[in-house]
């Protein structure tokens, strides 16, 4: 949840870990710092609060060095205030941390007579190395005894005052990647960190720990043999990482959808033949499995939910839904060479990382769909499949989960043709049906105007509302609502429209605005009915539609009653892909009239790789 990064250099590196810290600002914000080594002293500054207050700190009163660190925080141990930020350290050492020090309560306990500075887990490692430097151990010899003393899943970075030109780093769990540039070496939690510093890069492995000096990079794994890791190129781009000529990075990556989703399916679909381009894809274990399971976390979650309806209805065969959290700790049956499929953007998220070990330890398969194609997730899965979003800074997915849905149903038709339980020519109708998809997508973009009214006069003086779906859309519903939470905190449900009569239309009231994601699809007449229903006990309503639902509102004479937003007709399959782009903009639009921190909600963080 943290993000980390360390330079050890020929040059000044304050400015550039500050810069390095900025890329990394979207996996937590609760406090940042520096340490720098200076004419054999340790210096720090540290800073409560978003990166632009470490700034001020670091401008009233600069330090500087030729090897240094830094972080950027997501709290877990401790509250964000400066005495918990990170470095944390003493005269002789400087430590950053991502992750959690599972057993530190238990080690404080061997430390004796140490005056603690913060209530985190981290400031334990560093009294433990400096204990092991007292009795005159050098650093490596002095991480070789504390590593095997920590439990849980971490990246640490640290600097020693009494050797100016060595950075070491040690990865469990929490990934971290190295690279090398002019004779300067760069550690940091992604290859986000080391965009515009390192072309190559090259990721540590689980056990493994690193010594750092300008001009050489040792790597070690857990029984400190010397191993060596492949560098691959680091294609992150700084230009792509900004908000553009968008006030917000959201509202940008909403904007670039179109355009990403193309890319996605250019990467999987041969244009000429209109079929999935996956040759070499196994065939023979995969067209075999008995049920498909999807595991991820948040809005890849719901990603999967939505897949689930495509696979069921295309290849018949029974599907399983999981979320990560749960999985990991369940008992759960893996029936002989079953297919699991893993979704994340960051392929960093620690409980798919861990659910998908679980299901690899039980014999299955795993495919991973990933956004990160350097990721731990896109490493460990026996295949993967990328989306093309490029980096999504916003901690609130949108592109990403667009671009997922994108892969998800090509490989569901991909599979189905394969498989014999739907005709080519179907398989070929779909596919060109996708590719003809990004002109709807720009479509429900342009009509701005509509989402920014029914945010300022209905969501945000509301007290909370409510997102209802059917079929394919209720997982738009759910999604819809945790993009609304996520960046208002207005309080926000997602349901099954069928089931408001089971309870929650108690809630309905004119306060509670009630969104239907209702295109005029094979659901349309009972979701309409629970239109009705709302309309009937005064509810405030909100009908994402197309021309014909619009018009079923019309001739019904609801349409002083309900607000329609309308989009263009899809193809039922793929409105789930066109009716994230409102849910994502209303959200958006409703922000804004709050004037909420759209890009770094409160206790958020993009990437969460704690439990
Ligand atoms: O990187 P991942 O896709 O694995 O992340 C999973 C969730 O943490 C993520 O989707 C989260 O729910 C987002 N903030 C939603 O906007």
């Amino acid at each position: 949840m943290c993000g980390i990064i360390g330079i050890c250099g020929t040059d000044f590196v304050a400015e550039r870990l500050i810069a390095g810290l900025q890329r990394l600002e979207y996996r937590g914000y609760d406090s940042a710092g520096i340490a720098v080594i200076d004419h054999k002293a340790l210096h720090r500054v540290r800073a409560a609060g978003k990166l632009e207050n470490l700034r001020q700190s670091y401008a009233s009163a600069p330090i500087d060095g030729l090897t240094g660190i830094g972080h950027t925080r997501w709290a877990t141990h401790g509250g964000a205030e400066e005495h918990n930020a990170h470095p944390h350290g003493t005269e002789a050492v400087a430590l950053v941390h991502n992750g959690i020090i599972e057993n530190f309560h238990e080690l404080k306990a061997t430390l004796g007579d140490v005056v603690w500075t913060s209530e985190t887990d981290t400031e334990v490692v560093v009294h433990l190395l400096e204990a092991e430097l007292k009795t005159g151990a050098d650093p490596e010899r002095a991480m070789i005894r504390v590593l095997p003393k920590l439990e849980g899943a971490f990246a640490l970075l640290i600097c020693f005052r009494d050797y100016p030109d060595t950075l070491i780093a040690a990865r469990q769990g929490s990934p971290l990647a190295i690279g090398q540039h002019h004779g300067e070496s760069f550690i940091g939690s992604d290859a986000v960190a080391l965009s515009g510093l390192a072309d190559q890069v090259c990721y540590l492995e689980n056990g493994d720990w690193a010594v750092l000096k300008p001009d050489t990079i040792q790597i070690f794994d857990a029984a400190n043999k010397t191993v060596t890791r492949d560098f691959v190129a680091n294609t992150v781009q700084i230009a792509g990482l900004g908000k553009g000529n968008y006030p917000h990075a959201m509202l940008k990556e909403i904007h670039e959808q179109p355009g990403v989703i193309g890319d996605t399916l250019h990467s999987l679909i041969d244009p000429k033949t209109l079929m999935i381009n996956w040759a070499d894809y196994p065939q023979s274990q995969y067209l075999r499995t008995p049920l498909i399971q999807f595991t991820a976390c948040g809005t890849a979650y719901y990603a999967t939910l939505v897949a689930g309806y495509w696979f069921e209805q295309l290849c018949r065969i029974p599907i399983r839904h999981e979320m990560a959290s749960e999985m990991r700790y369940r008992d759960i049956v893996c029936p002989q060479n079953s297919l699991g499929i893993f979704v994340s953007q960051s392929g960093e998220t620690m409980d798919t990382m861990e659910a998908m070990r679980h299901w690899q330890e039980l014999g299955g398969q795993t495919t991973a769909i990933v956004n990160v194609p350097t990721s731990s997730l896109a490493r460990e899965a026996h295949h993967t499949i990328p989306t093309l979003a490029g980096p999504e800074i916003g901690v609130a997915s949108t592109k990403a989960f667009t671009t997922q849905l994108t892969a998800l149903h090509c490989l569901a038709i991909w599979m189905a043709e394969q498989m014999g339980s739907i005709p080519k020519a179907q398989a070929q109708s779909m596919v060109a049906d996708l590719l003809d998809l990004s002109g709807k997508l720009v479509a429900a973009l342009s009509i701005i105007e509509d989402y920014k009214i029914i945010a300022k006069e209905v969501l945000a003086p509301a007290s909370g509302v409510f997102f209802l779906g059917r079929g394919l859309n209720y997982p738009i519903a759910l999604e819809g609502a945790l993009k609304l939470k996520e960046i208002t905190y207005m309080h926000a449900e997602g349901y099954p429209a069928g089931e408001m009569k089971h309870g929650p239309i108690a809630l309905v009231s004119p306060e509670l605005p009630v969104i239907f994601i209702a295109p005029s699809d094979r659901w349309f007449s009972k979701t309409f009915s629970n239109i009705q229903e709302v309309a009937a006990r005064d509810g405030n309503l909100i009908m994402l539609t197309d021309q014909a639902g619009t018009q079923a509102v019309k001739e019904h004479g609801l349409d002083h009653k309900v607000r329609c937003i309308t989009l263009p007709d899809v193809p039922e399959t793929l409105s789930p892909i066109l009716y994230s782009l409102p849910v994502q903009m209303l959200a958006y639009e409703t922000a804004v009239c709050l004037g909420r921190n759209i890009d770094q909600p409160r206790n958020l963080a993009k990437s969460v790789t704690v439990e």
